[in-house]
């Protein structure tokens, strides 16, 4: 047997910016992770259980571009091992013998989370070890990262980083991983509108816009580099109620590239106003989540707001 877990993530600063070379900061959150678990079974094939998207089918009755069973099929192409006859697991047990991937994740789809790339993420570490040859960990990010590729065309890459690291990372596209050193430790409260919303339809999106108004677009992925550049300073420097008015400028600018929503902004504002010290939609937007910045004692008020407010569910993470 082996199991593997990776968390969600969220983006602090950056995003959308990032994907045109500027950089971005992102954390995971622990408190919702994905989880699979490679068992030899009985049954011939390779059957994958999903509950949470209701998938019950062995891999082969898949479309090849089903997300997960692309993944599979990729993983198995590079490493170079033919899925006819099956594999032994861990060089165990003969060939021919069929194994079960069972994928649990409360990770919500579509919401900014990272879902898709948490998935991609486990899954690749469990099969990979499970059919002994363990992936390290720029591995199993660069195989992610395809992975990304493949569902949402252009990905700047952060998310799979963030979640294969498992650590705080200041991301430029392209260049070596920096994780992030956490001066002193901060409270956030994430909060779901419950709407989801494809990534992709928001890159493409302001991909469009930035197309038809370089000029303005290029100025506002600039202004935003400078607020991750500064954060980045703050955060290492431990004085992180400093971030709350920089949370609040990178909103604006994430508003004027059309990617927030009403529902955004409204649990934006229930969070100021409940005391946050700042707060911005993350990730792709349009739905999905937000954050807000807080002192420790003001994490349960703010909650208590955002979901007077209509978010279906708040998350209260700690960075550290
Ligand atoms: C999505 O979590 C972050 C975006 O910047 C897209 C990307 O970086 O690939 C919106």
């Amino acid at each position: 047997m082996s199991v593997a877990s990776a968390p969600g993530k969220i983006i602090l600063f950056g995003e959308h910016a990032v994907v045109y070379g500027r950089p971005a900061i992102a954390v995971p959150v622990t408190q919702v992770h994905a989880d699979v678990e490679v068992t030899e079974s009985s049954h011939p094939g390779i059957w994958i259980h999903a509950p949470n998207v209701d998938l019950d089918s062995e891999l082969n009755t898949l479309p090849s571009d089903h997300p997960l069973a692309a993944v599979i099929h990729n993983l198995f192409f590079s490493l170079g091992i033919p899925p006819h006859p099956l594999p032994s697991l861990n060089g165990r047990g003969s060939k021919g013998e069929g194994f079960d991937i069972t994928i649990n994740s409360s990770i919500p789809v579509a919401s900014g989370l990272g879902s898709g790339a948490a998935v991609s993420v486990a899954l690749v570490r469990a099969l990979s070890s499970a059919l002994g040859r363990p992936l390290s960990d720029d591995q199993v990010n660069a195989f992610a990262y395809e992975i990304e590729r493949l569902h949402h065309g252009t990905p700047s890459g952060i998310d799979n980083t963030v979640i294969t690291y498992a650590s705080p990372v200041y991301f430029i596209k392209g260049h070596p991983i920096e994780t992030l050193k956490v001066g002193r430790p901060f409270t956030l409260v994430i909060g779901d509108t419950g709407i989801s919303a494809p990534t992709k339809q928001s890159v493409g999106d302001v991909r469009r816009l930035w197309t038809k108004n370089n000029l303005r677009m290029e100025q506002v992925f600039d202004e935003i580099a400078q607020i991750s550049l500064m954060a980045r300073r703050i955060i290492e420097c431990g004085q992180p109620e400093m971030l709350g008015e920089l949370m609040d400028q990178n909103h604006a600018f994430l508003q004027e590239m059309t990617v927030s929503s009403s529902e955004l902004d409204s649990l934006v504002r229930a969070a100021r106003t409940a005391g946050a010290l700042g707060a911005k939609m993350s990730g792709g937007g349009r739905g999905g989540n937000m954050i807000a910045l807080v002192s420790p004692e003001m994490a349960e008020p703010v909650s208590r707001s955002l979901l007077a407010a209509g978010a279906k569910r708040t998350i209260v993470t700690q960075v550290a």
